[in-house]
């Protein structure tokens, strides 16, 4: 037997409510390098709000995170950047008016060594990010408002590939994309996972979840119904969590790889 690997991330206990309403409710979740856990519920589950929480975007009421078995303290997007988390969202977080290049790089310019705008190297870095997601995309300097969806996506994701994502967050990835662009996140996720990197993807397909997934984690009202390998489960199963928050009989819950 080989020691079990530390998992990439731990979120343990974790809690959070706005006013009366417990959003997520002791839920405790992990994830291994190169492992896609696919996160499932209904609308209201609680599914954003938990990643919300790993990417510092909301403040954890309690409970723990760990990242790489220590102890993280993640309380801003920034904090979150720092343990290599980003994250991608169905409502593309993009600055429409800025092109592919200029939001690449949001927040985020690089400078020359006088501090100003290196423009050349963020515009070559900008080309071969890209590229490398999509060979066709080639208006990287036409705003991102006139960018199809999948394009758009492919900004998103080279935000998360250029700064080297140890852990990235998709939350319902491609709600907004057609059958082809949906085949090329799909492509991207197993890209990434032959990387190392770990994803926790939110999505409501089952197709994804069945062609993506190692495991699989449903909510229901704000709390854990249960983790499964993927391959454990059916889909009537999955649906059966997910609708009526039952567990699937005779079926181990698993929270190794
Ligand atoms: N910023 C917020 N303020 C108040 N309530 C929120 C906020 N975000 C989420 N909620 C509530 O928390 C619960 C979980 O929402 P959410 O995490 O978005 O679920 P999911 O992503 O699974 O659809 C819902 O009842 C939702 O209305
Ligand atoms: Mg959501």
């Amino acid at each position: 037997m080989t020691e079990p690997r530390t998992p990439l991330v731990e979120m343990r206990n974790i809690r959070k409510a706005f006013g009366g309403v417990h959003a997520v409710e002791d839920v405790s979740i992990n994830l291994y390098p190169g492992e896609v856990v696919a996160l499932l519920g209904h609308n209201g589950a609680g599914k954003s709000t938990l990643m919300k929480m790993l990417a510092g975007a909301y403040p954890i009421d309690s409970g723990e995170v760990l990242i790489n078995g220590d102890s993280a303290q993640i309380r801003t997007p920034v904090d979150a950047q720092r343990c290599g988390i980003e994250s991608i969202y169905q409502t593309l977080a993009l600055a429409d008016n800025l092109d592919a290049v200029a939001n690449l790089f949001l927040g985020r310019e690089l400078l020359t060594r006088w501090n100003t705008l290196d423009d050349h190297r963020m515009d070559a870095d900008a080309r071969k990010v890209f590229h490398r997601l999509n060979k066709n995309f080639k208006n990287v300097r036409t705003p991102v408002r006139r960018l199809s969806g999948g394009q758009r996506q492919v900004v998103a994701i080279s935000r998360a590939i250029y700064f080297n994502a140890k852990i990235l967050i998709m939350d319902e990835p491609t709600a907004a994309l057609g059958p082809e662009e949906t085949a090329m996140v799909g492509n991207l996720v197993r890209q990434l996972k032959a990387e190392g990197v770990g994803i926790f993807l939110i999505t409501h397909d089952m197709p994804d979840v069945f062609g993506l997934s190692d495991r699989l984690s449903v909510m229901k009202n704000g709390k854990l119904v249960g983790t499964y390998r993927t391959t454990d489960v059916a889909e009537d199963e999955v649906l059966g969590m997910i609708i009526a928050g039952k567990q699937p009989e005779g079926k181990a819950q698993t929270h190794t790889l």
